[in-house]
């Protein structure tokens, strides 16, 4: 399957990023929501960029933001029908009730991105240009000999999928990530000389140059060790009686699986809670979710559908970030990085809003500032503030 000019894209929005952050020289940048728009504007770009263009694009996706936004955090927040199934019929908080009012606006803005992406195809001759991903969705869904059915609605489902599943996840992994790196100055600066050395002191990093990276991807390890993006992964529902462990669990049971426990366990862990990317060292552990130590993105069947794209965004993203810009705290002050339970694990918004994938383990969400003068710096100097 080809994405259209998916790389070309998402260098584009990087580079928004980083001119943003640049332009704000002096004053706080807010990492965290950064980080969204720019994870949110590739993902949609995929998915829908060779569809919609310009003045229309920004438009659908200030939309679809907000509705991202509200979704998270709806989806997250704390149900008391989850825990006494029968007060389920009365939905005590509301909560079904809102969620089904964002289903409806999500809904209407497929539709019409469908509508718009029909009207270009109709008459066309088939051709062999890259497409989007709703383009070849549109395409498998018209195909009558598939033997497994798709329809309209699996279609949409797919693509809610991706942006709810993808955009939190992978913006808190890279604030997260910034965030501990602040801590360990020693581990900064050690990321920040091996991409020197890789991708060259006055040069952009470039994505060739990530699968060199070996330093930062321990650390992406080691950031998604401690802060798991789905810290209870999404809950599993078996469709049979069956017995794990020697526990019974029945059919239709919810299963919440704490890989945020596991991964601070002492029996498997050396100083659970201390950041040490070096745990990691030579490519120990993977993505893969065959080892039960260490599993950020779950395992078996239903383990993420978008590993690789997640990788590639925080691996580059936070390259980027790190290569380009200082990071560290005034007066060696220390970032506070409490926590903060619910289905996603993000950090504590000091300021505005920040609407969380759940009520989730948060750390505190921290202001960024960029101190120096404003000409285009190799390596500018980024504070944050407590
Ligand atoms: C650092 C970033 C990310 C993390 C940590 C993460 C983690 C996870 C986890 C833990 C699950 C549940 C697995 C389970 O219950 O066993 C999941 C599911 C999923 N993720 Fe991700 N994810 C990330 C980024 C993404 C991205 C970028 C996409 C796509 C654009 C994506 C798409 C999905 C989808 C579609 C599912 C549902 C899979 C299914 O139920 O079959 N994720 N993810």
């Amino acid at each position: 399957m080809r994405f259209p000019k998916v790389c070309l894209e998402f260098l584009e929005h990087v580079r928004r990023l980083v001119q943003h952050v640049h332009s704000k020289t002096g004053s706080p940048v807010d990492v965290g929501e950064q980080m969204f728009l720019t994870i949110l504007n590739v993902i949609t770009s995929m998915m829908w960029g060779g569809t919609l263009k310009g003045d229309d694009r920004t438009k659908i996706g200030g939309e679809f933001k907000q509705v991202v936004s509200e979704m998270t955090a709806l989806i997250g927040a704390p149900n008391v029908s989850d825990f006494f199934p029968s007060l389920a019929r009365f939905d005590i908080q509301g909560i079904k009730k809102k969620i089904h009012v964002r289903f409806l606006r999500f809904d209407r803005i497929f539709d019409s991105m469908i509508e718009q992406c029909l009207k270009m195809e109709q008459g066309k001759e088939e051709s062999h240009d890259s497409k989007d991903f709703l383009q070849l969705l549109l395409k498998l869904k018209d195909e009558e000999n598939s033997k497994v059915p798709f329809t309209m609605n699996h279609l949409k489902a797919l693509l809610m999928d991706m942006v709810v599943g993808g955009t939190e996840t992978t913006s808190n992994t890279v604030e997260w990530g910034i965030a501990e790196l602040m801590n360990n100055p020693e581990t900064i600066r050690k990321a920040q000389e091996k991409l020197d050395r890789v991708a060259g002191k006055d040069k952009n990093v470039e994505e060739s140059h990530l699968p060199q990276l070996h330093y930062l991807q321990s650390v992406m390890k080691e950031v998604l060790r401690l802060h798991p993006a789905l810290p209870l992964l999404i809950p599993h529902c078996p469709s049979s009686s069956c017995t794990v462990g020697g526990y019974f669990i029945p059919k239709g049971a919810r299963v919440f699986v704490n890989v945020w426990a596991i991964h601070r366990d002492p029996s498997i862990w050396v100083n659970p809670t201390e950041f040490n990317p070096d745990r990691f060292f030579n490519g120990k552990f993977d993505f893969s979710g065959n080892d039960f130590k260490y599993f950020p993105f779950g395992s078996g069947r239903r383990i993420c559908a978008g590993i690789a794209m997640a990788e590639r965004m925080v691996m580059y993203e936070s390259a980027t970030l790190l290569h380009l810009f200082e990071w560290n705290m005034p007066d060696s002050a220390k970032l506070n990085l409490d926590e903060k339970f619910g289905i996603g694990l993000k950090n504590n918004p000091v300021k505005g809003a920040g609407g969380s994938i759940g009520g989730a383990a948060n750390l505190k969400r921290q202001k960024g500032s960029l101190g120096g003068n404003s000409s285009v710096p190799y390596r500018k100097n980024m504070e944050m503030t407590n």
